[in-house]
């Protein structure tokens, strides 16, 4: 299995932190087409390393180590370079999507911007892309005409799922997709992350701080502690039979749902071939 983003020694120091490294010596790799769950409490630096792996961090910030994005050097490439990559080959779903969703303008028209941003096309053209898009997540085209605050949490979520994969990337990282959603919602908007990623083969880093959507959706996870990776492993392996104190606690607070999820998967993984273990 091929590394698809290879991060090693990552390292993050904000200008206006306490000193301290707010992501210290991270290493990971997502391959191609997996998921792998980045899992810690809040503050641990999860959302620290996504933005660090995009260079979407303010200003000033002192970032160290390495990120290879298909062999490619992302903390070492030109900006110009980096924002080609970005939307086409990697993207993101980022932490709040209300927030990142300009208020005062339709759905339709932000989304036209950023594909007319990236490809070259009408505008006629790029609407038909986001009626698609936007079928293709469950959402009624006629919809994009409505304002963010006239979606739904779950609608906001799933389009900008939709928005994120429209330039067919490899690697998206989604950052906190479920969160603030109730379990119905949440379960919907996994699903629709589930489809889009079978459907165009996508490789997901998926930030959350809940052991239950790890266990569902992960082939592996990265479990972060104060900026540190404490652990990484298969679900089954982490979560069945975690090595450290700090995961174990995790699994305790989230209760039965993470473990029996787990268990039902390693059951059916045991049962298929060509399954997490032949990685
Ligand atoms: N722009 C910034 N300037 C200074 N410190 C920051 C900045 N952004 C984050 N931090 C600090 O870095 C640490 C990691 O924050 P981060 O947002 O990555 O955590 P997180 O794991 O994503 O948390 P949450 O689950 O609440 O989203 C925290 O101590 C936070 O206060
Ligand atoms: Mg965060």
């Amino acid at each position: 299995m091929t590394s698809l983003l290879e991060v090693a020694n990552l390292t993050v120091r904000f200008a206006r932190g306490d000193g301290g490294a707010a992501v210290s010596d991270v290493s990971l790799s997502v391959h191609e087409g997996e998921t792998l769950g980045v899992v810690g409490e809040s503050g641990c630096g999860k959302t620290t390393t996504a933005r660090a792996v995009l260079r979407l961090l303010p200003r000033g910030t002192a970032v160290s180590g390495s990120v290879r994005f298909g062999g490619r050097d992302l903390l070492g490439m030109p900006k110009r370079e980096l924002r080609r990559l970005r939307w086409h080959e990697l993207a993101l779903v980022p932490q709040s999507a209300m927030n990142s969703l300009d208020p005062v303008r339709t759905v339709e028209s932000q989304f036209i911007e950023i594909i007319r941003v990236h490809v070259r096309c009408s505008r006629r053209e790029a609407r038909r892309t986001v009626h698609a898009a936007l079928a293709d997540v469950g959402i009624d085209p006629d919809r994009g005409s409505s304002y963010p605050h006239q979606f739904s949490g779950g609608m906001r979520q799933r389009a900008l799922i939709a928005m994120a994969t429209v330039l067919r990337p490899r690697l998206l990282i989604a950052d906190e997709p479920t969160t603030g959603l109730d379990v119905i919602v949440q379960d919907q908007v996994l699903r629709t992350l589930e489809q889009v990623q079978q459907r165009h083969g996508l490789a997901v880093l998926l930030v959350t701080h809940d052991l239950g959507v790890v266990a569902e959706m992960c082939d592996r996870i990265a479990v972060i502690r104060q900026g540190e990776i404490v652990e990484v492993g298969t679900v089954s392996e982490v979560i069945l039979n975690p090595q450290h104190e700090y995961t174990a606690r995790l699994i305790a607070a989230a209760g039965h749902h993470a473990q029996t999820t787990a268990e039902e998967r390693a059951v059916a993984l045991a049962s298929t071939p060509g399954t997490e273990r032949d990685r």
